[in-house]
């Protein structure tokens, strides 16, 4: 039998579950053809034929479990990832946040699946560069992961070349600092400026009851949900927004459903910005 005749039921998702208790993965909520083409590539790799062996091995197996816990958890990403919803955002939402700001003069910031950090410190140097010297306000950015393994290296701050190098110059030169690592390869660090703006913790979108944000990133995250986990999560982040909060999603989501329709409005299509609508009852 190949790998592609197996079946991926619910009592072997909950296995997998049991292994992953936690660490915050819940494969549950996860579309199971996405499950299955990320166990199957692992068990292709290491000649496994069927699950419940997989499962052995990956109780026994650390680095099995770190490669396809991470796999699972798909944490690519980059700096200023598709650079047009920076640029949109800091020209036409920014100005709209500041202008309605309270007498707080705090702005609010959820990164919520910021995978190794490129996400959140990309929305520091955002602000940072927008607001200039206005000294007097502050941007807390609360940047959360169920993969502590990313959120380890997104606490250190510390960036292989490539991935900083093909940025501007200007963005380089303000928020890295160029160093060296053990091996004397060329590694970026980011300022303690902007490390001081976000504030890192290993926690679940689905779990999590954060509130009060200006702005909830969620990028390219969503979609390995299942439709109704994807509507739980956009009710958490109606809930979690103030009033007319702003939420972004990554180019390949969309928000669908009579439901969350009353909740968010499409404010700008193409960059997938949204606005917290004030929820009407039937
Ligand atoms: C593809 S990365 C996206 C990173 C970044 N947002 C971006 O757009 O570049 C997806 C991240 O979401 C995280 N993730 C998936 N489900 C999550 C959940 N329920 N709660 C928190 N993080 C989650 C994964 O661990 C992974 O690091």
């Amino acid at each position: 039998m190949s790998l592609n005749d197996l079946t991926l039921n619910a009592d072997i998702v909950a296995e997998f579950n049991k292994i992953f208790a936690g660490y915050g993965l819940d494969l549950a909520r996860y579309k199971p053809a996405f499950i299955k083409r990320r166990l199957d590539r692992r068990m292709r790799i290491l000649n496994i034929s069927d699950y419940s062996q997989y499962i052995l091995a990956l109780k026994n197996n650390r680095k099995e479990f770190e490669e396809i816990f991470t796999s699972l958890s798909i944490n690519v990403t980059n700096f200023f990832r598709d650079s047009t919803v920076f640029d949109r955002f800091q020209l036409s939402i920014l100005p709209k946040i500041l202008s309605s700001l309270g007498d707080g003069n705090k702005i609010r910031v959820w990164s919520a699946g910021c995978a190794s950090g490129e996400e959140p410190y990309s929305i520091a140097m955002m602000f940072k560069q927008a607001i200039g010297k206005l000294s007097n306000l502050e941007v807390e950015i609360i940047a959360n992961d169920v993969n502590k393994f990313a959120i380890q290296f997104a606490e250190r701050g510390r960036y292989p070349a490539k991935g900083v190098e093909s940025l501007p110059p200007s963005i380089i030169l303000n928020n890295f600092q160029k160093i060296r690592d053990d091996n004397n390869n060329i590694e970026y660090e980011i300022i303690s400026e902007i490390k001081n703006m976000v504030t890192f913790k290993v926690g679940d979108i689905l779990s999590d009851t954060m509130q009060s944000f200006d702005v909830i990133f969620c990028r390219n995250v969503l979609i390995y949900y299942e439709k109704e986990a994807q509507e739980l999560i956009f009710t958490k982040f109606h809930r979690g927004l103030k009033n007319s909060g702003y939420l972004v999603l990554g180019m390949d989501e969309t928000m669908f459903g009579r439901r969350c329709q009353k909740l968010f409005n499409p404010l700008m299509a193409r960059e997938r910005i949204y606005q917290k609508m004030l929820q009407q009852d039937n």
